[in-house]
């Protein structure tokens, strides 16, 4: 029987899905995006060299995988071409086993132009998005006036539906505050990328089923992370798809009952960017410590990441919701001669201790993180490569992880390359 597995993300994203996805995908006939788009920054380093992903599913640097951006994508065609050519620069020509699902919606030259103005217009509210017109596409998706990949077929039409679509969305742009887009530079910098990516636009429902059929081995790759899923993340703190299960189902086209196991990626302390609530959050000279021993910038947008102790409370809803079976715990190196780690495994809330976040964000912002300190350990992980190999007490943090969470933690990173994971 093929092996098909699901790669989540379960806190606020940059979790280390890439390294994990990167790891699997050798055993893989094909790898699956099914939402999100060029917000996602998946990093993979093999042989110390370093390569970041935004559309590409993670998977590519497997020769013989073939790579599939699902229609719960929104596909921005300029980026993609980037990313294309720097792979082509490098030597890997990905268009031959790339295929995009012709219901993807269409990342469009307004949508950047919308995120930034209804940032600007949130003033200090705004939710710190990567400015990559995420929200306003999948909006626009919502609203039924999105365009999909599947209307390049005929790019002439495609043209006039562009035109149409950029001077509805200059009025929005206007009643924001902010100046309108000049389409016909917006759509002359547009189409060039839209037209090269025209051939690669196909029914990726039908392959996939076609696949599913032949016996082959799928690996979905998830974007993002649990708490920025629009329903049950850490709203409106969060992006504009659904970053579980649920969004793996809906944007791939296949049925639960195909989706295999799933495997949830959990940064050994948390991190995230953006604005919204944090409850574990470190604002002292300790978080700014892990922000450089980590490097935890933002691998789209360079920003630096916020960064806290590890949020069990947050990773256990995450696990529920989502049914992981096994936990990839990564950059546990990182955390290499801390005396002490303090594990939020609570949350209060006027007297009560909750085990899942609020609902409301006004009560998430208020409660507070109930710890547990594990003792930390002094000598190396870094590089550990087997159970053993890790000092004892790094041991007893992933045994103290999988006890409280009911799940086994199956692979643990001890570095960024991709033979630095200890595999249990
Ligand atoms: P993703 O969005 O979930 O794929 O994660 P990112 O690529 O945005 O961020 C994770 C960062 O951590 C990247 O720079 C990875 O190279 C790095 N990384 C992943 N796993 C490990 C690990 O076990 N140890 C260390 N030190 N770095 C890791
Ligand atoms: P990967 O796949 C971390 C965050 C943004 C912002 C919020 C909304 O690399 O884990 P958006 O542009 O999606 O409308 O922004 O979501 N965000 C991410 N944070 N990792 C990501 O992806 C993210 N994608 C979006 O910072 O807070
Ligand atoms: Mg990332």
């Amino acid at each position: 029987m093929p092996r098909n597995r699901v790669v989540l993300g379960l806190q606020w994203g940059d979790e280390g899905k890439g390294k994990v996805i990167d790891l699997l995908a050798v055993d893989a006939d094909l790898v699956v995006r099914c939402q999100g788009g060029a917000n996602a920054g998946h990093t993979v380093v093999v042989g110390g060299k370093k390569t970041v992903l935004h559309l590409l599913p993670s998977g590519i640097l497997n020769e013989n995988a073939r790579c599939i951006i699902g229609h719960g994508v929104v596909l921005d065609p300029i980026a993609l071409c980037h990313e294309m050519d720097d792979l082509l620069a490098g030597g890997s020509d990905i268009a031959k086993r790339l295929v995009v699902s012709d219901r993807a919606h269409l990342v469009l030259p307004s949508h950047p132009h919308l995120d930034k103005a209804q940032e600007l217009a949130k003033g200090a509210a705004k939710v710190g998005t990567t400015l990559r017109g995420i929200g306003p596409c999948y909006t626009d998706k919502a609203a039924r006036s999105g365009l999909r990949a599947g209307e390049l077929i005929d790019l002439k039409a495609f043209e006039a539906k562009l035109r149409a679509h950029l001077k509805a969305s200059n009025v929005i742009a206007q009643a924001l505050g902010a100046e309108a887009l000049d389409i016909d530079a917006a759509v002359a910098a547009y189409l060039p990328s839209a037209r090269r990516i025209a051939p690669l636009v196909t029914d990726s429902i039908r392959i996939l089923h076609e696949a599913m059929a032949a016996q082959k081995s799928f690996l979905f790759e998830g974007a993002q992370g649990a708490q920025l899923d629009l329903d049950v993340g850490t709203y409106p703190f969060v992006t504009s798809s659904n970053t579980g299960i649920g969004g793996i189902l809906t944007g791939s086209g296949l049925s639960h009952k195909q989706l295999g196991s799933v495997i949830g990626v959990v940064k050994a302390y948390t991190t995230r960017v953006g604005s919204g609530p944090f409850t574990a959050e470190l604002t002292d000279a300790r978080g700014e410590a892990l922000r450089q021993r980590g490097r935890e910038f933002g691998s789209t947008t360079g920003r630096p990441r916020r960064c806290g102790w590890l949020d069990l409370v947050i990773v256990g809803y995450a696990c529920r919701l989502n049914g992981v079976d096994a936990i990839a715990l990564t950059k546990l190196d990182i955390l290499d001669g801390e005396k002490e780690l303090p594990v939020c495994i609570g949350y209060r809330l006027d007297g009560e201790v909750l085990e899942g976040p609020p609902a409301r964000i006004e009560d998430l912002a208020r409660v507070e993180p109930v710890y547990q300190t594990l003792p930390g350990w002094s000598t190396p992980s870094t590089g550990a490569r087997t159970f053993a190999d890790l000092p004892k007490e790094a041991q007893d943090y992933v045994r103290f992880i999988e006890k409280r969470l009911g799940v086994p933690v199956s692979w643990i990173g001890t570095g960024a390359g991709r033979d630095e994971i200890v595999v249990r």
